[in-house]
């Protein structure tokens, strides 16, 4: 079994079997992180770069591990303190890099479409770890693996992502993943964070987070991206908190047991309460714990071994 793509810039470009592959695949990985050796050989004779043009936590300590549970050997370059900073452009600093036989690229930058381009360009594999405003495809698989382990097969269920859906790579790669796994999808934030023609998607618009929750299984809810937005959308983060904000009283009066979950980083008391961050509804901390094992996967199938995973 093997991917229908060279590269993962986006859940846009993948079949439901490419999806389901990454999610079996990650199932086996999760196995092996349970182990008191969590290490295996498989990219033992490969090298892959994490080109970071953009802030990060999670995604980038999250592939790091990846590549070193593989046993690949890993190099990290973040633009500041770079070459970047003195006008060398993207492509330059891409093929500088790989010149040194690197295999496969990691990358993260603020420009939509940057590993896209990138991928015109070279011949190494391109992992999207997050494209401006486009896609986080390593994002959505994640929250697609945490979603399935909580809920089991996804075709039917209903999740409602909640928040800035205008300005998230991630609820654009959930909804592509979501559709493409059979689920349900409403979208749910204030009229101004809401793309004009999402419902094109295959999914549903709502502006009431209490009957939203109501409806769904799963609450994925998301940051507000104040360093993506020109001018206010709304009128105060109090004011976005009150309405659309994920707080434990909105959740007890909704008197359901549904699944929270948060990207990450979360700004506590706006989007989502602490209260309802830290509870045993929330499932933020598997998500970051799963995405290991499926970027494992991804990188392992990109790879195209045909060795056992371990
Ligand atoms: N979820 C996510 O992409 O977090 P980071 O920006 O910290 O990588």
């Amino acid at each position: 079994m093997s991917l229908s793509v060279k590269h993962l810039l986006g859940i846009k470009d993948l079949l439901p079997s490419d999806i389901e592959l990454i999610l079996k695949t990650a199932e086996k990985f999760k196995e092996v992180l349970q182990r008191p050796i969590k290490k295996v050989p498989t990219l033992r004779d490969t090298s892959i770069v994490n080109l970071f043009f953009e802030n990060s936590t999670r995604t980038r300590i999250s592939f790091e591990l990846a590549e070193k549970r593989l046993s690949a050997d890993t190099i990290n370059f973040a633009a500041s303190g770079s070459s970047v900073s003195k006008g060398e452009t993207l492509i330059d600093t891409a093929k500088n890099i790989l010149s040194m036989k690197v295999d496969m690229v990691v990358m993260r930058h603020s420009a939509t479409g940057a590993p896209h381009f990138l991928a015109n360009h070279i011949n190494a594999s391109i992992v999207n770890a997050g494209d401006g405003i486009n896609e986080h495809p390593t994002q959505a698989l994640l929250d697609a693996f945490s979603m399935t382990e909580k809920l089991g097969d996804l075709k039917g269920k209903k999740v409602a992502i909640i928040g800035d859906i205008m300005h998230s790579r991630v609820a654009l790669s959930n909804i592509y993943c979501l559709t493409k796994l059979g689920a349900e999808v409403i979208v749910c934030g204030p009229p101004t964070l809401i793309p004009k023609h999402i419902e094109t998607l295959g999914v549903k618009v709502s502006y009431d987070v209490r009957k939203t929750l109501e409806w769904c299984d799963v609450a994925n809810v998301l940051r507000i991206q104040l360093e993506r937005q020109n001018k206010p959308l709304f009128s105060s983060l109090r004011e976005y908190s009150m309405y659309y904000g994920v707080s434990k009283s909105l959740l007890d009066a909704v008197k359901k047991d549904i699944v929270i979950m948060h990207p990450g980083p979360i700004n506590r008391g706006v989007e989502l309460s602490s209260d309802v961050a830290d509870s045993k509804q929330s499932i933020i901390l598997d998500q970051v714990e799963n995405g290991v094992a499926v970027r494992m996967a991804v990188l392992y199938l990109l790879a195209g071994k045909k060795d056992n995973l371990i």
